[in-house]
């Protein structure tokens, strides 16, 4: 190393590395309209032939301005792509990481295609979104925590793709979630349990995966929750008092493990729909504060071991217009029933 021609050499080397290094760095950090552009075009690449429409095969073309592209919508201002949506297209494909340089993106929709492969992690850089929609494709792996980032997210739906892995706790770290779908996928372990506290929550739907563990930790306090589907996993237990869920309307506990009996649910004053079916619940559900959910319009509690009478109180639900307990152990009806609707 003392050769003076190999350390001028040397360190001609290591500026070279330092300038491409800042090279790469600022080249990351200048993102236009031109580098939009080659995030499509990234995404068309990664597009099978096949796309039978000839959406983006004739329409995306080079030549002409990508703002005037079949589901592209670019803003007023800056020409930047704020919105992506190629949904419905009979797509067969995967997503590129290319698509994580559209730092304008606001909403992401590529519903109902083959989309397969699992999600690149670029998509974190998408700090903007605040729809996104992959439901109704192939994707796969596992739902990445860094969706968590992603916290002007209001909408997120995944749901029917064969994501599996846990549901990443990070996920109620998105403050302005108003909706989240991963219903019809495999995915596993236990329930976050800060995923029912999100404070602007209105409706999520977990049902048909394969979630297991307890519910009764969870800690469902949001004032702002409406629907509740956690139908169709191997979630066992009992279920916990819901006392701090004041506008829940739809909760489904149905298709899973639960045992032991009803919790007073008298506080879910707005509840209009109710399914426990295929559960191992027990016990006698005359004296239930479930009669005081006035509001109840359909009740299903059918294939689980009650047990006792059924006595005229189910008469004080006026609204109800679906009613199931068969399967059950019941005894003779009370005479005095009210007859449900048919
Ligand atoms: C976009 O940025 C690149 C550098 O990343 C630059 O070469 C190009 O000229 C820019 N294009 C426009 C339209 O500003
Ligand atoms: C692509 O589709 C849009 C909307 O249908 C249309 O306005 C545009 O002219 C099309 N471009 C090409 C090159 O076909
Ligand atoms: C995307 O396009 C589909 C079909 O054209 C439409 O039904 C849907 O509302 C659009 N989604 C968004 C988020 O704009
Ligand atoms: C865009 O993203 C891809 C993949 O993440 C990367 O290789 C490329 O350099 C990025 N930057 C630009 C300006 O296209
Ligand atoms: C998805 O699109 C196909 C036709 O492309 C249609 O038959 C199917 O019903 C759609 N699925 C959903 C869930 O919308
Ligand atoms: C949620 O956000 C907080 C604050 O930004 C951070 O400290 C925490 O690690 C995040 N939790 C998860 C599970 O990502
Ligand atoms: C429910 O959430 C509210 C608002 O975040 C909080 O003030 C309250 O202490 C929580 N209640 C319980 C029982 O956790
Ligand atoms: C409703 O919730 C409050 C607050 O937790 C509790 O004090 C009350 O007993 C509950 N009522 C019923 C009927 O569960
Ligand atoms: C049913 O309604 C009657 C009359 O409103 C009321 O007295 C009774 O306490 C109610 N029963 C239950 C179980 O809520
Ligand atoms: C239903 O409950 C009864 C009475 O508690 C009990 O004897 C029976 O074994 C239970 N049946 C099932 C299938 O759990």
């Amino acid at each position: 190393m003392a050769n003076p021609t190999s350390f001028i050499f040397l360190l001609s080397l290591m500026l070279l590395l330092l300038q491409s290094y800042l090279f790469s760095f600022a080249n990351a950090e200048i993102l236009n309209v031109t580098t939009d552009k080659s995030a499509l075009l990234a995404l068309k690449a990664h597009v099978s032939s096949k796309d039978p429409h000839h959406v983006l095969i004739s329409n995306w073309s080079s030549h002409t301005p990508i703002c005037t592209w079949v589901g592209v919508t670019c803003g007023s201002k800056h020409l930047r792509v704020r919105a992506l949506n190629l949904s419905y297209m009979d797509l067969v494909g995967t997503i590129p990481p290319h698509i994580g340089n559209l730092s304008f993106l606001v909403s992401l929709s590529i519903e109902n295609n083959s989309f397969h492969g699992s999600l690149p992690n670029e998509l974190s850089r998408l700090y903007r979104l605040k729809f996104l929609s992959f439901r109704y494709n192939e994707f796969s792996g596992e739902i990445p925590p860094w969706m968590g980032l992603l916290n002007k997210l209001q909408l997120l739906f995944l749901d029917d793709n064969n994501f599996e892995g846990s549901i990443p706790q990070s996920l109620s770290n998105i403050s302005s979630l108003q909706l989240i779908d991963l219903s019809y996928n495999q995915l596993s372990g236990s329930i976050p349990s800060s995923l029912f506290k999100m404070p602007t929550l209105q409706a999520i739907s977990l049902c048909s995966n394969k979630l297991s563990g307890l519910i009764t930790s969870l800690d469902f306090n949001a004032s702002s929750l409406q629907y509740i589907h956690l139908g169709g996993n191997e979630l066992s237990g009992g279920l916990p008092m819901f006392d701090h869920l004041p506008n829940l309307q739809f909760l489904s506990v149905s298709r899973n493990h639960f045992s032991g009996v009803l919790p007073e649910i008298g506080n879910l004053t707005m509840l209009r729909e109710l399914f426990l079916y295929e559960n191992n619940f027990e016990g006698t559900i005359a004296s239930s504060s479930l009669f005081e959910c006035k509001d109840l319009q359909k009740l299903d509690l059918r294939g689980n071991n009650f047990t006792g009478r059924i006595l005229s109180n189910i008469g004080n639900l006026t609204m109800l217009a679906y009613l199931y307990l068969n399967n059950n152990n019941f005894e003779a009806w009370d005479a005095n029933l009210v007859t449900p609707h048919k």
